[in-house]
């Protein structure tokens, strides 16, 4: 049987992973407790499930429904959008229901990019932006979010060249898994440099809900201009505690709704009408358990922060969203990181480098644990001693220079003790590796290696191998500082 190379292409879904190293450890015997996966322990409040099973029982919801969903519900949506953010959506052409945000993020890609289309896409980030713009024969270009910048992209980095024939920007504040937010300022930015480039923006706001200490995130569509070049993904998943029911929306531009209503319509029916007709009764009526969600978030969130600070890690306490991202100790990677804690003390996180190579260096906790198992999560956290390991690594968060290399390095490379010794770094085919796109791979090479000069104290001085990374390249580069 031969498979379409699309699915050799995917990496194993990240929480997948995650749940099968679950399932191995509590088949051993381990009283494992996992702050892994987003999928919030707190129940669907008790209102919408009663109009769930209300409407469940009338014939007319067990036909197929409308892949653009009841013209009742895009109100709802609307009119949802009208109270929360002050904007004024057409119900019938700026708003269309999803099976999930999910469903709607990966459908996106099939409206904007055709083969060899270039996505910009955040790193780190959810990985569906990517993934979509896969499936669709498109090349996602990175843009890095790092800690100095507040994990935005810098979007002046970005290469016109790259801007100029990219199609889309993904965003997503509160950021997953960063738990990073964005103000109006940031967006009004994104809208600017759309506009500069002709680009569509596409941003996720699925946790704008969930904010802490009176923090109200806001919607991308309130800048200026906003809805000229974006649409907004928004989910009932985390702002109700209806991840199962698989109920999203995405709303804004016209054009960018109607051509994922019209792809939609060809490859699903929609939402099932019952749980549209719940769907409507979480955004039209109480919102007391958004205030009581956020009640319990922020004590689970307390305590978690102080346990990692008590156990000599650095965090930020976030401002929103379900996560703590999490620096791990100096000369670890988070994947070893991540090891130690299941194997030292039986508690599941999320390695950063799942969501992309900035990601690299950083662990994710998710709050959305119940309280039982968070206390002994965290009591098990407070017995934790760690330090940093080993001698000072040349980056214990690679570059994406480094992680390109990383699997390719024929000799092992040794940090130079003093300036103007020389490093050098051969790595074998790593054609695979810089498979990214055509001009795009050029650049982006390029822009790396000076990054990673730059993070390192390093100047090059002699490139040999073939352009295209065929056959072994070796770098070699003078140390300019210790
Ligand atoms: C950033 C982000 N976007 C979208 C989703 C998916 O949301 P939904 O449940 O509506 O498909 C998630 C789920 O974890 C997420 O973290």
């Amino acid at each position: 049987m031969k498979l379409a190379n699309r699915i050799s292409k995917l990496q194993p879904y990240l929480f997948m992973e995650i749940s099968r190293k679950i399932v191995a450890k509590r088949a051993a015997g381990a009283d494992v407790i996992s702050f892994g996966i987003g999928d919030p322990d707190l129940p669907t409040p008790p209102h919408i499930i009663n109009r769930l099973i209300g409407a469940s029982l009338d014939p007319p919801n067990h036909r197929y429904p409308e892949s653009d969903g009841l013209h009742q519900f895009r109100k709802s949506i609307a009119n949802w959008y009208q109270r929360r953010f002050g904007l004024s959506l057409n119900p019938d052409k700026e708003v269309v229901p999803l099976i999930g945000a999910k469903e709607g993020i990966g459908h996106m890609a099939l409206c904007l990019l055709d083969p060899g289309d270039i996505a910009l896409v955040p790193d780190p980030g959810y990985p569906v932006y990517s993934v979509g713009t896969m499936f669709a024969g498109g090349e996602s270009y990175w843009m890095p979010l790092k800690e100095e910048n507040g994990w935005l992209p810098d979007l002046d980095a970005i290469p016109p060249d790259v801007a100029r024939v990219a199609r889309v920007m993904w965003l997503c504040y509160p950021n997953n898994p960063t738990g990073a937010v964005a103000d109006l300022g940031f967006f009004q930015k994104a809208v600017d440099f759309a506009k500069r480039y002709d680009i569509v923006v596409c941003h996720d706001a699925c946790y704008t809900e969930i904010a802490y200490d009176g923090y109200k995130p806001v919607s991308f569509l309130q800048a200026k201009g906003a809805l000229d070049v974006g649409l907004e993904f928004h989910s009932l998943s985390k702002s109700y505690n209806m991840t199962g029911w698989r109920v999203g929306m995405a709303v804004g531009n016209a054009d960018l709704v109607n051509a994922l209503t019209r792809v939609k319509s060809n490859l699903d029916s929609g939402i099932p009408q019952a749980i549209q007709y719940a769907a409507m009764e979480a955004l039209d009526g109480s919102q007391q358990s958004i205030q009581d969600n956020i009640a319990v978030y922020t004590r689970r969130r307390d305590k978690v922060v102080e346990a990692l600070h008590n156990a000599g890690l650095e965090i930020v306490p976030p401002k929103a969203g379900l996560y703590i991202w999490v620096r791990v100790p100096h000369g670890y990677t988070s994947a070893e990181f991540a090891t130690l804690l299941l194997d030292q003390q039986d508690l599941v996180v999320t390695p950063g480098n799942g969501y992309g190579p900035q990601g690299e260096g950083y662990i994710r906790f998710s709050l959305t644990i119940n309280d039982a198992d968070l206390d002994r999560g965290v009591a098990r956290l407070a017995k934790l001693r760690v330090s940093a390991k080993g001698p000072k690594a040349i980056d214990n968060r690679p570059t994406r220079f480094v992680d390109l290399i990383r699997d390719h390095v024929v000799a092992k490379y040794v940090r130079p003790a003093k300036p103007g010794d020389t490093i050098t770094i051969t790595a074998k085919d790593i054609s695979g590796a810089l498979q990214r796109g055509n001009i795009y791979r050029q650049i982006c090479n390029a822009i790396d290696l000076e990054r990673f000069q730059k993070e390192n104290g390093l100047r090059l001085i002699d490139r040999q191998g073939p352009p295209s990374g065929y056959g072994n390249v070796t770098w070699q580069f003078h140390l300019l500082k210790s």
